[in-house]
């Protein structure tokens, strides 16, 4: 595995300006590459899905199930928009985040955006093990997954960074995203100066 030297972690810190924003699938491992990161940069990590559960005191399937997606998509909005006026810190998104525009805006905008690209067999394979996602619930998880890659990886594609999800230890993956987030900033410095 790559070794990640601690000179690049000081240099990430000191070019490090805004938020580290998590996007992908669901089941890209935003919130476990997310929650690595953080750990490794010695900085704060929150989960927007866990924030908006914790602001309705009602899980994200209940919010789906009660009021609709479009109620959950403001809620998304107003929580993102708060999270990201928090400062330097990890957040890691709920899939759908990037296809609300104004939140998609916000993002792209306000932060240095992380895209967990990974294959449509290993999410299904992931999304598999627990039940807690809406818009998996009573269809195909694999077509399902297959149509919304379609939809949203032109979305996706807009990060600042893009890094492929395996099924390799997630510190591999951390490795490279760090690598990666240094080389963005790198080269933000240099167009600035
Ligand atoms: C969604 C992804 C979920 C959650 C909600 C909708 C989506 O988050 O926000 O179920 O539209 O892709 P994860 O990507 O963390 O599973």
């Amino acid at each position: 595995m790559m070794v990640v030297e601690d000179e690049t972690i000081r240099r990430i810190l000191r070019n490090l300006d805004r938020p580290l924003v998590m996007v992908g699938l669901m089941g890209s491992g935003k919130t476990r590459v997310g929650r690595m990161l953080a750990d490794r940069l010695g900085l704060r990590f929150v989960d927007s899905d866990e924030e908006i559960e914790k602001a309705a005191g009602m899980t994200v399937s209940e919010i789906f199930e009660k009021f609709g997606e479009s109620y959950f998509r403001d809620g998304e909005r107003r929580v993102m928009q708060r999270l990201l006026g928090g400062g330097v810190r990890v957040i890691a998104t709920g899939g759908g985040a990037v296809m609300t525009p104004e939140t998609a805006g916000m993002i792209w905008n306000g932060s240095v955006s992380i895209w967990l690209r990974a294959d449509v067999s290993l999410l299904a394979e992931r999304t598999s093990r627990n039940n807690a996602r809406p818009l998996l619930a009573g269809g195909n998880q694999e077509e399902i997954l297959t149509d919304l890659a379609q939809q949203r990886h032109p979305v996706y594609e807009k990060a600042d960074i893009t890094v492929d999800s395996h099924r390799g230890p997630v510190e591999a993956i951390a490795n490279v995203a760090i690598e990666r987030l240094d080389s963005f900033l790198r080269g933000r410095e240099n167009t600035r100066a």
